[in-house]
């Protein structure tokens, strides 16, 4: 068989077992990105098997417990009744598979340097089991290269032909966990292949669970436009955060000069400022690219002032509170402040760089009596020391100094908190519109 011959019979096969929706799935890594993903292609008609390295998680997947806002457990319960979704922690079971797709953690070390070792980890098992024809898919935010210098070496050395007998790609996930509105399969998806064949292989796979798929020339490409994303996020927060700044010492509300500009139907997209970033994208991920062009001999400036402004939040929201106790005649230091919110975002439990946590510990370390208020962060640990959650309730408002929001989760009563407590220091704007006497709300 010609060498041309054999590159099409791969492709073509793969390809059809795609479009007959007959293609063995295997996602790595079934947290907030792999789950749904699994979710979405099982629901299209996929087989699909999610790995992931957490016994308790995997566990709990298969009993039916979703473990993301954007899963109902009956829901995950009927796909696995028929036989379309399954989890394990086995490796093993890629040899079953035609195509994985890897959404494994990409955090900073403490250096704030790329930590790769879960991708590299997870990559590593799937090419100890290279086998001919099948489709590799790396989802997981990453610098530019990561593809094609990182994850392309460690199949080549046990035989893969990219584009021949292997195909690899990179296709970032751009989900926003607990979005009503966008879901997994509402969001268009990018694709870069390291070849040609790659990238069509790819596109045809998500074109059964996205409304739309942008081929774009390589996986550097594609890695690129993930992290412009969100460094567009992150400097545009920067700027409102800085903004909010301003406006204090100018006296006004900067979310009315926000929401004024907002009505230019072109050129203004709002973003509102807030007690810092967290999650596991928006701080994170522009450090990605910072590293990479560091290495190039290039140190981007945007990145690295809206990183700045961004972390300098937290030290700001706690100044605005003690300065907001010291106009009621009270210190911080044993003031009774009641935290509401330590998720990083509303209506999701994820506290990775949740700038709450930083929050709570320095106000702790100033003496004050720290309680907190989250329906989806049951405990916590700052410094050591475990937090449990308090129900808000009028009795808990009524006992505190100041309830502090942090996040703008949608059950919290912010008429009730703004009625009752004595001082409301609010960061998201949640109290905005409800009347209070001068100084009893103080907004970012
Ligand atoms: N969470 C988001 O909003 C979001 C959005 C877009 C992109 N991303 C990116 O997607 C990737 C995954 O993020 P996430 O939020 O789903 O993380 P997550 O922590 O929710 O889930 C990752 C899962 O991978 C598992 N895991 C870790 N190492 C593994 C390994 N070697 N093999 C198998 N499983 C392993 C973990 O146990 C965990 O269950 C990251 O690169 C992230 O930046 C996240």
């Amino acid at each position: 068989m010609s060498e041309h011959q054999n590159i099409r019979d791969q492709a073509k096969s793969l390809g059809e077992l795609i479009a007959a929706r007959q293609a063995r799935l295997a996602i790595i890594g079934q947290g907030y990105v792999g789950l749904p993903l699994a979710v979405e292609f099982a629901r299209a008609g996929f087989s699909v098997m999610g790995i992931d390295t957490d016994l308790d998680r995997v566990t709990a997947l298969n009993l039916g417990r979703s473990c993301t806002p954007d899963l109902k457990d009956d829901d995950l319960i009927a796909l696995i009744r028929d036989h379309r979704y399954e989890a394990t922690t086995d490796f093993a079971a890629l040899e079953d598979s035609d195509v994985v797709i890897i959404c494994v953690p990409t955090p900073l070390r403490k250096s704030k340097d790329p930590d790769i070792s879960y991708v590299v980890s997870a990559a590593s098992e799937v090419a100890a089991r290279f086998q001919a024809g099948r489709l590799v898919i790396l989802e997981s935010t990453t610098y530019p290269e990561t593809t094609e210098d990182l994850l392309l070496p460690m199949f080549q050395a046990r035989g893969a032909r990219a584009g021949d007998n292997f195909f690899l790609a990179f296709s970032p996930e751009r989900i926003d966990p607990g979005n009503p509105t966008f879901r997994v399969g509402d969001i268009p998806k990018i694709v870069g292949g390291v070849t040609p064949e790659c990238t069509r292989l790819a596109a045809a796979l998500y074109h059964h669970v996205v409304p739309r798929v942008r081929e774009v020339s390589s996986p550097k490409v594609a890695e690129l436009a993930k992290l412009y994303e969100n460094v567009f996020r992150n400097v545009n927060i920067a700027l409102a955060n800085e903004f909010a700044l301003m406006c204090r010492r100018l006296d006004v509300s900067a979310k009315e000069v926000i929401d004024a500009a907002a009505t230019k139907p072109f050129g203004f997209m709002p973003f509102y400022p807030g007690p810092g970033i967290g999650g596991h994208c928006i701080p994170v991920d522009p450090l990605y690219l910072s590293w990479k062009l560091r290495i190039n001999g290039y140190e981007p400036r945007f990145i690295a002032l809206a990183d700045e402004i961004n972390r300098s939040m937290p030290d700001h929201v706690v100044d605005l509170t003690i300065e907001a106790l010291n106009h009621r005649r009270r210190c911080l230091n044993g003031a009774n402040v009641l935290v509401m919110g330590i998720a990083y975002k509303r209506g999701v439990g994820d506290t990775r760089e949740s700038p709450a946590l930083e929050i709570v510990k320095q106000l702790r370390d100033r003496g004050a009596e720290v309680t907190y208020a989250d329906p989806h962060v049951p405990s916590i640990i700052v410094d050591g020391v475990a937090l449990k959650a308090v129900e808000l309730t009028d009795e808990t408002l009524a006992a505190t100094d100041c309830a502090l929001i942090l996040t703008d989760h949608a059950e919290f009563d912010y008429r009730r908190t703004a009625e009752i407590a004595p001082l409301v220091v609010d960061t998201r704007n949640a109290t905005w519109g409800l009347a209070a006497p001068k100084g009893r709300i103080v907004r970012l």
